[in-house]
């Protein structure tokens, strides 16, 4: 499963990205917002970093308007995945994107009938929302397998599932067992899938009996 990194924060990219944990990166309108940085500026320095997708969200809501920003964005780098909300407009503007050979993140997806459509438009990546779904007590990744299940039922779609909106790392291990191709996590909960009390307690439980025997292993000769 890939990991993508949920955030538009440069300084946490490279850190993962040295830890060899960013396969791509997923940003939105809000993310830009938080980062105060100018958008272009943001997605093309991160661009420059990761290799694989960076997500770079459209704001029009009509598709001329978002198709000609969908074409702007794709102009930054050749790992740009433009992303369009999954709206009538938003998946006119997949297809003629993905047509073109541009890569392209459908976003906003709560439902198994709205990553069926994206996918017949040609969606690169759906990415259904587990964590806003769960707020509004819903099953957010009872909707990942349900996806999963449509599109292995046909080859022919070629759409990965993009499990978005992670909130912990339950949802990411659930999305493993699933079989799910990409989950787009904030840094804070990829840090947190290192965490095990028994790995701290076993560390400090070594290094005092290490301390014990007095010996250093780069002082040896
Ligand atoms: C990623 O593509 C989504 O925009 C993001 O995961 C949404 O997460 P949120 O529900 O925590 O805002």
């Amino acid at each position: 499963m890939k990991f993508f990194v949920d955030t538009a924060d440069v300084a946490e990219i490279r850190e993962l990205a040295d830890a060899g944990l960013v396969d791509g990166v997923t940003t939105n309108p809000s993310l830009v917002a938080k980062s105060g940085r100018d958008f272009f500026e943001v997605v093309q320095e991160i661009c420059g970093i990761v290799e694989g997708p960076v997500s770079a969200e459209v704001t029009a809501t009509d598709a001329d308007t978002m198709l000609k920003e969908g074409r702007k964005l794709a102009e930054l780098a050749d790992n740009i995945a433009v992303k369009v909300p999954l709206t009538r407009d938003g998946l006119k503007v997949c297809k003629a994107l993905s047509e073109a050979g541009t890569m392209v993140n459908v976003t906003l997806c709560f439902s198994p009938a709205q990553a069926l459509l994206a996918a017949k438009a040609g969606a690169t990546f759906i990415s259904p929302f587990v964590g806003r779904l769960d707020d509004i007590g819903q099953d957010g990744m009872g909707l990942i397998g349900e996806i999963i299940e449509i599109y292995d039922n046909y080859p022919e779609l070629t759409t990965e599932v993009l499990v978005a909106s992670i909130r912990h790392p339950g949802h990411i291990i659930e999305a493993a067992k699933l079989g799910a191709d990409v989950c787009t996590v904030p840094p804070a909960v990829i840090w947190k899938l290192f965490d095990h009390p028994l790995t701290d307690k076993g560390l400090a439980a070594f290094l005092a009996d290490w301390e014990k025997t007095g010996q250093s292993i780069l002082e040896r000769k």
